[in-house]
């Protein structure tokens, strides 16, 4: 087991099958390790530890950033790092050092009480999309249209939410209904498709169906994916994009991304850059 690498995940979906195809033809030793059964914390975090380094591949939204931090604290090599992997997973934390390093994001609200609901809502006038800080998967990802509707929304928020759940953010809907998903690996950036919203849910996101084309490297994208890797440093990310009249920004990065629809959209093998990234990092 000395060199074999530890593919974390709740279960080996699509994504996890194609991984442990490609490190097969890449003589690269990876195994399925269930993330729900690991009770990392031992001061070797056993259940982890003769692996040669950690693929977090958790789809929750709070389990990938746990585990890697005990990972790494046990010196466990995690892919991405913990540093990336947790600010992935709070959308105003990534946002904040995308925008303070000068990557262009949304404008946005954060969102804690209807006092600030009603502020936001003031300041940035509907349609405005209302998200959760901490999501995933296109859940909760709300289109207000109208003021009208925006309180009784916001009720659902307040009495179904505890404080972790009722972070949100208020930001504009960038209507056009498209947006770009550039998929990273290493400082590379291996694939770009465009996803459209399949028609019957206002969302593009992968995981809730939608249509998708392959489309050609541009230099503004390109700047845009460099100065995000700045911030975060290299690793396994897919950085979404919407278009503005002002052009792209930064709308969410992904560090346990999905692949099947940008693959099929673009023909890249996903599976295998990534095998041969972890094969290089593991040394
Ligand atoms: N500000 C916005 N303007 C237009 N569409 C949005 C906006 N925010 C989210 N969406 C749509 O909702 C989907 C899910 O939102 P996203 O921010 O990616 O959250 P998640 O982490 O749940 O994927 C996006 O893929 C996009 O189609
Ligand atoms: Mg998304």
């Amino acid at each position: 087991m000395e060199r074999t690498v530890a593919i974390v995940a709740d279960r080996v979906g699509w994504e996890e099958r194609r991984l442990i195809d490609a490190a097969a033809g890449l003589g690269l030793s990876v195994e399925w390790v269930n993330d729900e059964s690991l009770a990392l914390g031992d001061q070797e975090s056993a259940s982890l530890g003769g692996y040669a380094a950690v693929l977090v591949r958790s789809r929750s939204y709070t389990r990938g950033g746990l585990i890697a931090t005990v990972a790494e604290a046990a010196r466990i090599p995690t892919l991405n790092t913990v540093s990336a992997i947790q600010a992935c997973e709070n959308k105003l934390t990534l946002r904040a050092q995308l925008r303070a390093a000068g990557v262009p994001v949304p404008d946005f609200r954060l969102v804690l009480s209807r006092r600030d609901f009603e502020k936001a809502l003031a300041e940035l006038p509907p349609p405005v999309v209302l998200k959760p800080v901490f999501g995933g998967m296109g859940k909760r990802v709300t289109l207000l249209r109208d003021a009208d509707s925006a309180h009784s929304v916001y009720d659902y928020v307040e009495d179904l939410g505890h404080g972790f759940e009722q972070a949100s953010l208020i930001e504009p809907y960038l209507a056009g209904g498209s947006s770009l998903r550039c998929f990273v690996v290493g400082r590379e950036l291996v694939a770009i498709a465009e996803f459209h919203s399949a028609g019957t849910d206002w969302r593009s996101n992968a995981a809730l169906g939608n249509r998708n084309r392959a489309v050609d490297l541009d230099p503004e994208v390109q700047k845009i994916v460099d100065g995000v890797l700045d911030v975060l440093g290299e690793g396994i990310f897919g950085i979404d994009l919407f278009a503005t009249p002002d052009g792209y920004v930064v709308n969410e990065v992904n560090h346990a991304p999905a692949f099947r629809a940008v693959a099929s959209a673009t023909g890249v093998d996903i599976a295998t850059a990534i095998g041969r990234y972890v094969r290089e990092e593991i040394g």
